[in-house]
Formats: C-alpha cells, structure tokens, sequence
C-alpha cells in the first residue's frame, strides 16, 4: 500500500432521485387521498377478502380480477357448452388473477409505471360497458365527464338472473310482455325457469342500470321509460367525488375520494348543475321525489304476497341491511324464504330441501326439515318475477330515486299496474 494521493475533483451533480416522487408523495396529493379513501368501502369493505379466489365474484370485488377483465376485454357473452347442453357465464376472471383488495391502482392503471406525474390519473377504463346482466346485448355508455362514470358502472352493474333450464340469461323482455309461469311451486316442475331461494336477488350493483335508465324489466303501462337530466348531464364523479381539493372539501365522511354522495349535497350546485342550493329539507328536489318512490317502493311489495304471506324479506337490522329504513317495512331485497343457515325467520317454503327428503343424510336437521314443510309454497308468475326485479333494481339503487328519477318511478309505476 502506498502513500494516500491528493482528494479528487469533486464529480457533477446527479439527478435527485426524489424529486419526482414528491411531485405526489406530498400532504396534498397522494398522503392525502390515501387518508380520505380510509372512508370508502373501496378500501375498508370485506367482499374483497372474503371473495379471493372466486373468479366469478374477481371481476368486481377483486384489484386483478377487474384489471384482468378488461385488459383481456373478457366478454359478458353467454355461450352454449355443447357437452352440458347449457349455457356458461363467460364474465370471469381466471384463478391467478382472483384476488387483491381494491386500492389506487384498481382504478388509476399506470401507479408507478414512470414515476412522473403523467401516471395520475390514468383511469383503468372509461370504454361503454357491455352489460352482464343482459349476456353483452346491451351497453351502457354514460359519456358526461369524458365517460369516466364507465369506470364505475364496469362494477357498479347488476349481474344476470340465469334461467334455471337453459343456463342463459333471463329474457326480461319475455317477463314483460307475455303471460307464463316462471315457477309452479313444484320443486321438480319440468318448466320452471327460476327455483327461488332466500338470494334468488339482482345483486347489490344496480345503481349503474338504473342511472343510465336500462336494466329494468320493462312493463308496457302509464308512463314511458325516459331518464331524467342527470343521465347525460352529470356523472357519478360530480356527486361521489365532491371538490377533489383537500380535506376541507370533505362533508362529514361524503366527498373527494371517500366516494360518498350520503349526507352531501353541496355537489349539486358546486358542478354548476342546480342553480339554488338543495339541503335535506329541500322539497321539490329532494324530500318530495324521495317520498314518492318510497312509497311506490312500500306499495309494490304489498302487492308481492301469496297467500296472505309475503314474498318479499324484511330486515331491520342495519348492520346486516345496507336499505334499512328506505322502506317502511325494511325489506332487504332478499326473498322471504326459509334457510336455516342464511335466512332461519323466512316464512315460506324452500324447495331446494326437496332433494333431502327421505335422502340421507343432509345438512338440515329433521326438525328444520318437518318445519320447512309446514310452510306455504311460492309460485311466481312472469310478472311478479319482473315486479320482484324491478322493486330489488329499485330498492338497491339507494338514493330513493335521485339518480334518475324518471326510470325508477316508471318501472314501479307500470309493475303495480300490472300486478
Ligand atoms: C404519479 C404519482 C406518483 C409518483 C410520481 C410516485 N408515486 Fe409512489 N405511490 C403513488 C400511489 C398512488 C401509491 C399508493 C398509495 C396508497 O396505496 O395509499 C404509491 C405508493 C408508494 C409506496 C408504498 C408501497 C406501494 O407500492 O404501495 C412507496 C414506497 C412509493 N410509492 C415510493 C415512491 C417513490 C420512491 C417514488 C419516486 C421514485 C414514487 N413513489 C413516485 C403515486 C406515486
Ligand atoms: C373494481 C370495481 C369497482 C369500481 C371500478 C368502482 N367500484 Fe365502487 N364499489 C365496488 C365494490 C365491490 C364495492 C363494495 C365493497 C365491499 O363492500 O367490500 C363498492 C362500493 C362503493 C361505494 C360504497 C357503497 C356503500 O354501500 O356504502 C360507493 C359510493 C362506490 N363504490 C362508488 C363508486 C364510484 C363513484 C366509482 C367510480 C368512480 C366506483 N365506485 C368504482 C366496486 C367498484
Ligand atoms: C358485476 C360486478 C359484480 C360481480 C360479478 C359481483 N359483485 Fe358483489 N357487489 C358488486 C358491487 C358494485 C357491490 C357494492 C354495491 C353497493 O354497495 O352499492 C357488491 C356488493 C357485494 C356484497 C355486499 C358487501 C357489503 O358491503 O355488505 C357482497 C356480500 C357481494 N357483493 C358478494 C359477491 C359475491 C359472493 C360474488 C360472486 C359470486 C359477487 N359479489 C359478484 C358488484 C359485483
Ligand atoms: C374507484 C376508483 C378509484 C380509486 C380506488 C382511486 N381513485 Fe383516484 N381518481 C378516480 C377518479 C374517477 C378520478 C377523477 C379523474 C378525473 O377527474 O378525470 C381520480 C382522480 C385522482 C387524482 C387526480 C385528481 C386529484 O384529486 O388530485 C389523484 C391524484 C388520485 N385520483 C389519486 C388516488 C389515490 C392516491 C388513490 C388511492 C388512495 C386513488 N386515487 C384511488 C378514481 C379512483
Ligand atoms: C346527481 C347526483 C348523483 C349522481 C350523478 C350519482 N349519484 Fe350515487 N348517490 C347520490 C346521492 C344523493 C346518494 C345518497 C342518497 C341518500 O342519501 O340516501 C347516492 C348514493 C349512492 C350509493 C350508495 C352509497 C352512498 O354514497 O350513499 C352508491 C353506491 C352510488 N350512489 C353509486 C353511484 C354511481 C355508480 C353513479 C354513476 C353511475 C352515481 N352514484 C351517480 C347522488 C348521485
């Protein structure tokens, strides 16, 4: 080893490395939103834990599942599997891309890919959506905002009845106009489109439907099936997402990225839309539309009895009902038939225990079966099927009617007449 030489030039300054992740890594941007998602069921709901691995429930509950729908733009087809003689859902995901919470990148597809500012916003997807509830024959295509409401409805949109023979979607368009039987109250009925159970239900993502004023079953009657200004005028980011500002735009727990509209309506004059402020108290443009669905929402499910017993299933509880109280008798959009496990107060019979009887052993004990068959059979007609569908469409869009008010007072309208 020699002598230590003279210090070097100092070399040029490099790059900061930092400098770019600051441009969101800051208080106000991504430290912020993250803080104020905490509020979105998004982030703290628990379908995404309890549903990984599903690869039919992946597309919607699941951060892979939904990117792998549509980056390999799987189609909501149903096709014909000639071996069964059925018909198969195609909207899956594939069992390695069926897991994942929802988080940032679920939505905004480019996190990270640069590491410049260009990777925010990035939506996943804002193209039309080809419904699963309809097999792909229809589209919804909500274009305000640079159709960026497509994001939401690709997840917020029912998903498809399918007819218990055929495996195929149900054809609302024949509940609607003709006359038939979609179940006769016989478990082994050779005709029965529908076997209902306690979940025979569309599932909870029907404000997308309604909102862009499809989806229902569709009775001809009093009123014509038009949409109100909303449809084409604003989109489901002008009422969730509040001013996107800071913290101080939140309203409660409603706002930004909580994606909350619930206890918030400052939105619907801060888009430039209504011109004189709506509060709760507000009539003609928020108590009084409300009240009008709910009750043509409480008048439909007192036509939808049989035998002096109710189809529909009623559930105080608002832990376990996301609509309690949007009804008067807190229905659930669940049907009121017995289960021992998911639904034990039901008061109707449950044809699927048919195939226990006299075949042991079984899941039910004796006592749940013999009490089963005490209870009163249901049947359903073509039209009380689509008026169940239309009150669960309904019921489930949450807002009593402020998303499109036209489109839901109509199918509710034109099922009482019919019923
Ligand atoms: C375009 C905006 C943007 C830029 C630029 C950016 N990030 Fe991020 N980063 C995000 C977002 C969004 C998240 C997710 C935050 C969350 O989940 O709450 C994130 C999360 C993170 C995380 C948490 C781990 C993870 O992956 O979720 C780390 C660590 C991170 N970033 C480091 C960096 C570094 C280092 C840089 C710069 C080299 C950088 N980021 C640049 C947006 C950005
Ligand atoms: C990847 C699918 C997906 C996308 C995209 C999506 N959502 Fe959601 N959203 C869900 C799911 C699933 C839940 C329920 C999560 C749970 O309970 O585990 C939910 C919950 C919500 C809730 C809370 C509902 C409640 O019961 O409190 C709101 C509000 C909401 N989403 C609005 C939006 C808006 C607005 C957009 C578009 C900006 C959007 N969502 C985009 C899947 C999605
Ligand atoms: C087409 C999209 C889609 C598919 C597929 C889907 N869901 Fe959902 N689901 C949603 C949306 C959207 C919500 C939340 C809607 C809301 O609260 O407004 C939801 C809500 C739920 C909830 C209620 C969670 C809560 O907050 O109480 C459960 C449970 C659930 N889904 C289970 C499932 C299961 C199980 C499957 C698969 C068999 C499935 N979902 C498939 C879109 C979907
Ligand atoms: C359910 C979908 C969804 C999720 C999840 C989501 N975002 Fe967003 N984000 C949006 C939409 C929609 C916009 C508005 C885009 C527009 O205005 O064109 C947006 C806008 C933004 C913007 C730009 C506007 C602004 O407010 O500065 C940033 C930054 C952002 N999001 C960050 C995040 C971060 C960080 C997370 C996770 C903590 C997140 N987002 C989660 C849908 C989502
Ligand atoms: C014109 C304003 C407006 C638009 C546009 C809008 N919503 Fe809403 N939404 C509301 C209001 C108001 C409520 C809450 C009703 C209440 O307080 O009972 C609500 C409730 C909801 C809920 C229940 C959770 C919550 O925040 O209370 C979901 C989920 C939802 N909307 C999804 C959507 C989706 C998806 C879109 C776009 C297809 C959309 N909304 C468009 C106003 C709107």
């Amino acid at each position: 080893m020699g002598l230590t030489g003279a210090a070097g030039k100092d070399g040029t300054n490099g790059v900061d490395a930092n400098e770019t992740c600051k441009m969101c890594h800051n208080p106000t941007k991504v430290d912020l939103i993250s803080t104020q998602f905490q509020l979105s069921k998004h982030k703290y709901g628990e379908a995404a834990f309890e549903e990984a691995g599903n690869t039919s429930c992946a597309p919607c509950h699941s951060q892979e599942g939904f990117k792998y729908v549509v980056s390999s733009k799987v189609p909501s087809s149903f096709t014909l599997n000639s071996t069964t003689n059925k018909y198969v859902n195609n909207y899956t995901s594939i069992s390695s891309a069926a897991y994942g919470e929802l988080t940032c990148a679920t939505c905004h597809s480019s996190v990270h890919n640069t590491y410049t500012s260009s990777d925010l916003p990035s939506l996943t997807t804002v193209a039309p959506v080809s419904m699963t509830m309809w097999g792909g024959k229809k589209e919804i295509n909500l274009a305000a905002d640079g159709g960026n409401s497509n994001l939401c409805v690709k997840c917020h949109q029912p998903r498809p009845f399918s007819n218990a023979l055929t495996g195929n979607v149900l054809d609302y368009n024949l509940l609607a106009t003709t006359t038939g039987v979609v179940y006769d109250g016989n478990p082994v009925g050779s005709t029965n489109i529908i076997k209902p159970s306690y979940r025979t239900h569309t599932h909870y993502g029907t404000v997308g439907a309604i909102y862009a004023g499809t989806g229902g079953v569709e009775f001809v009657g009093t009123l014509p099936y038009t949409s109100s200004k909303h449809t084409t005028a604003a989109s489901c980011i002008d009422c969730h997402m509040g001013a996107k500002g800071g913290q101080s735009d939140l309203v409660g727990k409603a706002g930004g990225h909580t994606f909350v509209a619930k206890g918030n309506l400052t939105t619907c004059n801060t888009t430039g839309c209504h011109s004189t402020a709506i509060t709760s108290t507000s009539t003609t443009l928020w108590i009084n539309p409300r009240a009008e669905i709910k009750t043509l929402l409480n008048t439909l499910a007192s036509k939808l009895v049989i035998g002096g017993v109710e189809i529909l299933n009623r559930n105080p509880d608002a832990t376990a009902n996301l609509w309690a109280g949007t009804t008067t008798n807190n229905y659930d959009g669940y049907l009121n038939i017995y289960d021992p496990i998911t639904n034990p107060t039901g008061q109707t019979y449950n044809a699927s225990s048919f195939r226990y009887v006299g075949n042991p052993p079984s899941t039910w004990s004796a006592a749940q079966i013999a009490y089963n068959a005490t209870l009163p059979i249901v049947t359903l007609s073509y039209t009380q099927m689509g008026a169940l569908i239309n009150f669960q469409l309904c019921l489930r869009e949450y807002s009593l009617g402020i998303h499109n008010f036209a489109y839901s007072k109509a199918l509710l309208t034109n099922s009482i007449a019919k019923l």
